[in-house]
């Protein structure tokens, strides 16, 4: 404490002490160990401990140079009339919570001078008449939030001569410092470099990034998987993950009580690659592809409770089906799926009423790893029009133009300077188009739409990627690249930089698919994984300034 501090405590003291003369008088046996008493006041000098007890009479409290470590619970409760307590050049370093508790007509307190490092959320509870505090000259970097709350009375406050640390935990006190009555002697940042020395009250709560985002691990399903799918049916959510191994579909539901996932229904086959839901109305159809014995459709019966087959997909065009999208253009259903096999053709299918034809088939004998279906404005502010981007292991993807006239997707061309791409994701950011650009080895890419083509935005290493798919949460907008070698890599859109920033690494064997699931307003990650067992992350949202 400097020696203006000083000053005003002794001036305080004075103007709460009566006349010195009748002190003296006061000075009785009842005065506690280590301390000399006048008549509404102890001065305790070297004290071992706190007195129980004090001359009654006795209403302000002093403390200098004691022994004590720490200011327990209720320490005070047995002389509730006291109306100052001051503590200085004390040694302790704790003060509980509840500490002062009992005290019902404080109105002074200072503890200055004693080194505190931290004091603890509820250290000032229930002090209502208190109407100056301080807590200058200490150690300080922090303040628990809301640790004035409830003290209704107060009119100043001073915190000066400590080291505060000026981050997030420090919002709430920048936040309030703007909006308090009381007043606060002016007060400085320690830390971190950005703002030493800044005024405390030149900041703004806007000066904190306090919200931090994180795939948390919540569960694993013991099987491996490629594609993972989830879908809204008779008012709930499903997940449905295709099983190459056991050849199964399995669909998954959410367990509202025990917040997991958990086993709903099968469908069994070999093989199997891709289980693509499509509700049409009420009625759910499951497309599931098969490297081997052909591919079907399946609809739920919900009578029987039970998936039926109700169609096979011509063996002749869908040979290797390597992927599968839905979309709906002009209130039509169709579906399309990518051929890898040398004979195969990428086909759409089209739903009749009655089922599924095949309507168009594109792009024979390129071998299509992937097939994506966006919406791209042709012209500036021009209306969107539904356009396929196939990726295949002999060229450059390309980008088929939806016709309306005829009907069908026409007008190939390709996406210039990319080659050896296996798959093609797309995601909008404020209404432009990008597109993430998956190469096994080399270099994955982003791309942006710029009006009559796709434009390099960003380049990130692979190292045996298969997936790199955008996907957003909430606001959050994240592309996350598999690696069959190292550590699958998430990034986050920064949109100050109007590009992906390393985000979180996450370890999954051989991942082949990562998929949102969003449920009861929980945000999940499904990661498949082609050799261990497939993973699901929680997407959490830290504030740390609470
Ligand atoms: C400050 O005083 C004004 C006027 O008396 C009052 O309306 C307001 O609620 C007070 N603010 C706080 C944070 O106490
Ligand atoms: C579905 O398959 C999974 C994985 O093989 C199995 O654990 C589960 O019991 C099956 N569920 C049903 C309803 O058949
Ligand atoms: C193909 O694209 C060109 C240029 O964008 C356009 O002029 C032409 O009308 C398109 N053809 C079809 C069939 O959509």
């Amino acid at each position: 404490m400097g020696r203006a501090g000083l000053a005003a405590v002794l001036l305080l003291l004075l103007r709460l002490l009566p006349l010195l003369a009748e002190g003296k008088r006061a000075a009785k046996p009842r005065c506690p160990a280590w301390c000399t008493c006048t008549r509404d006041n102890a001065l305790c000098e070297n004290a071992r401990t706190i007195p129980r007890s004090v001359p009654p009479g006795v209403i302000s409290l002093s403390f200098v140079r004691c022994g004590f470590t720490g200011i327990p619970e209720g320490s005070f409760s047995l002389t509730p009339s006291l109306q100052l307590l001051l503590f200085t050049s004390n040694s302790f370093d704790v003060i509980s919570d509840d500490a002062f508790m009992g005290l019902p007509h404080l109105e002074y307190l200072f503890i200055e001078n004693n080194n505190i490092k931290s004091i603890s959320k509820h250290t000032f509870r229930g002090l209502k008449s208190l109407i100056h505090l301080s807590l200058a000259y200490n150690n300080l970097q922090t303040l628990p939030k809301d640790i004035f709350k409830g003290l209704d009375s107060l009119t100043n406050v001073d915190l000066r001569g400590n080291a505060f640390h000026c981050d997030c935990r420090l919002k709430w006190l920048v936040e309030w410092l703007g909006h308090t009555n009381a007043t606060v002697e002016e007060i400085y940042c320690e830390g971190p470099a950005e703002y030493k020395k800044r005024k405390i009250s030149s900041l703004s709560g806007k000066d904190f990034d306090c919200i931090i985002t994180e795939f948390a691990w919540s569960q694993a399903l013991p099987y491996q998987s490629l594609a993972v799918d989830t879908f809204s049916y008779l008012d709930d959510e499903y997940v449905v993950v295709a099983q190459p191994f056991t050849g199964k579909c399995i669909f998954l539901e959410w367990d509202h009580v025990e917040m997991t996932f958990r086993n709903y229904d099968n469908i069994t086959g070999t093989s199997t690659v891709v289980c693509k839901p499509i509700v049409i109305e009420t009625q759910l159809y499951v497309i599931v592809a098969q490297l081997f014995g052909g591919s079907h459709i399946y609809k739920r019966d919900s009578f029987a409770n039970k998936f039926i087959k109700i169609q096979d997909i011509e063996i002749l065009k869908i040979r290797k089906p390597n992927d599968i999208e839905t979309f709906r253009i002009e209130n039509d259903w169709y579906f399309v799926v990518a051929d890898s096999s040398k004979a195969g053709f990428t086909t759409v299918y089209k739903w009749n009423g009655n089922g599924f034809y095949s309507h168009q088939s594109l792009h024979a004998w390129h071998r299509d790893t992937d097939v994506e279906y966006l919406e791209i404005p042709r012209m500036p502010h021009r209306a969107r029009t539904p356009h396929l981007i196939l990726s295949s292991s002999s060229q450059r993807p390309v980008m088929y133009q939806w016709n309306k006239g005829i009907q069908l997707f026409a007008n190939q061309t390709d996406i210039p300077n990319t080659e050896d791409v296996y798959a093609v994701k797309h995601f909008t950011v404020r209404g432009d188009v990008y597109i993430c650009l998956t190469r096994f080895i080399g270099d994955s890419k982003v791309m942006k739409w710029a009006g009559s083509a796709f434009l390099d935005v960003q380049r990130m290493p692979s190292r045996g990627a298969m997936v790199f798919q955008p996907l957003q949460v909430e606001n959050y907008q994240y592309a996350i690249l598999g690696s069959d070698y190292s550590f699958t890599q998430v990034y986050n859109w920064d949109s100050e930089k109007a590009k992906f920033v390393k985000f979180q690494e996450l370890n999954v064997q051989a991942p082949r698919s990562f998929t949102r699931v969003t449920i009861d307003k929980r945000h999940f990650l499904f990661a498949s994984s082609f050799k261990g067992t497939t993973q699901i992350y929680k997407h959490v949202i830290v504030d740390l300034s609470a």
